[in-house]
């Protein structure tokens, strides 16, 4: 089976960037001159994705009319001739990708975000993208590379990088049965383990393909850890019947949930930005030898 449907969870509080997402969606904030959720969509689409679903909230509304067209503002570039603009904003989905809106309520945990689109899913294999998590894979997307191995497979797979061991309780922490390949078997999966209880070093990012098996572990998900339905557990389940594989990618991961993440990416964007590079480097230069 192909994958064409993609899950973007996006109804989360945001709360270690208030104030700043009060108001306005986490997944909105600009790497440089793009919003996160749109290097997420260009991630899936340059994977093969044809149908975006956005789990949403009341307070997100500026997702969906980021991806809609603004009469008027396109009205305003081509009566200014500004022609690069008005292409940069109506090109933002490309011919044939559709986007489609589902609710979650009340913000009960990634796991029931997902459980919330299952309804537009039906009976296939689907992607699971969070936008904080920014990846530049270089060539191939994070996404397109986790594609070949589900082609290959049809299993489900998670992408998962090194992470230091004091970092375990940021993430679920997987237990493998070899970490010599790039691809292995995954055996175990905990969500936020201590140091000491984690079973590997290889954390979840947020990129992942499962098969649709998923929605009736995610129904009889309990709440876990911080009191959220957590997908971690959920997955816990399904490789009981299921091979599900973890998948260590090529690329740059840039934690974007996190104030320091952030920062760090808006900094790798800018100094690969064609307009800004150049100059961008000196102010760099000139800060650091300043703060020295
Ligand atoms: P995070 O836990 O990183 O985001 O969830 P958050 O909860 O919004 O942020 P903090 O921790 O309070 O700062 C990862 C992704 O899952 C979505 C979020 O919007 C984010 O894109 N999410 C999380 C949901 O859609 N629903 C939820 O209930 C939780």
């Amino acid at each position: 089976m192909k994958v064409t449907k993609a899950i973007f969870p996006v109804a989360g509080l945001g709360t270690r960037f208030l104030p700043a997402t009060k108001a306005n969606p986490k997944e909105m904030m600009p790497i440089v001159d793009k919003p996160l959720i749109q290097y997420a969509v260009e991630d899936a689409i340059a994977a093969g994705i044809t149908e975006l679903i956005f789990v949403t909230s009341s307070s997100k509304r500026a997702i969906e009319d980021h991806f809609d067209s603004n009469f008027e503002l396109e009205l305003n570039l081509l009566e200014r001739g500004k022609q690069d603009l008005l292409t940069l904003v109506q090109d933002i989905l490309p011919e044939g990708v559709s986007c489609a809106y589902v609710r979650q309520k009340s913000p009960r945990g990634l796991g029931h975000a997902v459980l919330c689109a299952k309804q537009l899913i039906s009976n296939e294999p689907f992607a699971v993208l969070l936008a904080d998590d920014l990846i530049d894979g270089g060539e191939k997307t994070c996404l397109q590379q986790m594609m070949t191995v589900f082609n290959q497979t049809q299993a489900s797979v998670i992408a998962v990088e090194s992470i230091a061991p004091h970092e375990t309780k940021k993430y679920g922490v997987v237990d493998v049965n070899t970490k010599n390949t790039n691809v292995c078997t995954v055996r175990g999966i905990v969500e936020k383990p201590s140091p000491l209880e984690a079973p590997s070093d290889l954390g979840v990012v947020g990129r992942y393909i499962l098969t649709p098996s998923i929605f009736t572990f995610l129904e009889n998900t309990a709440a876990g850890s911080g009191g959220e339905i957590q997908l971690t557990d959920a997955i816990a389940k399904l490789l009981e019947i299921e091979t599900v594989l973890a998948f260590q990618f090529q690329g740059k991961r840039f934690d974007c949930g996190s104030k320091l993440g952030y920062l760090q990416a808006t900094i790798a964007y800018a100094l690969k930005h064609p307009e800004l590079a150049d100059d961008f480097q000196v102010i760099l230069r000139e800060f650091i030898e300043c703060t020295a």
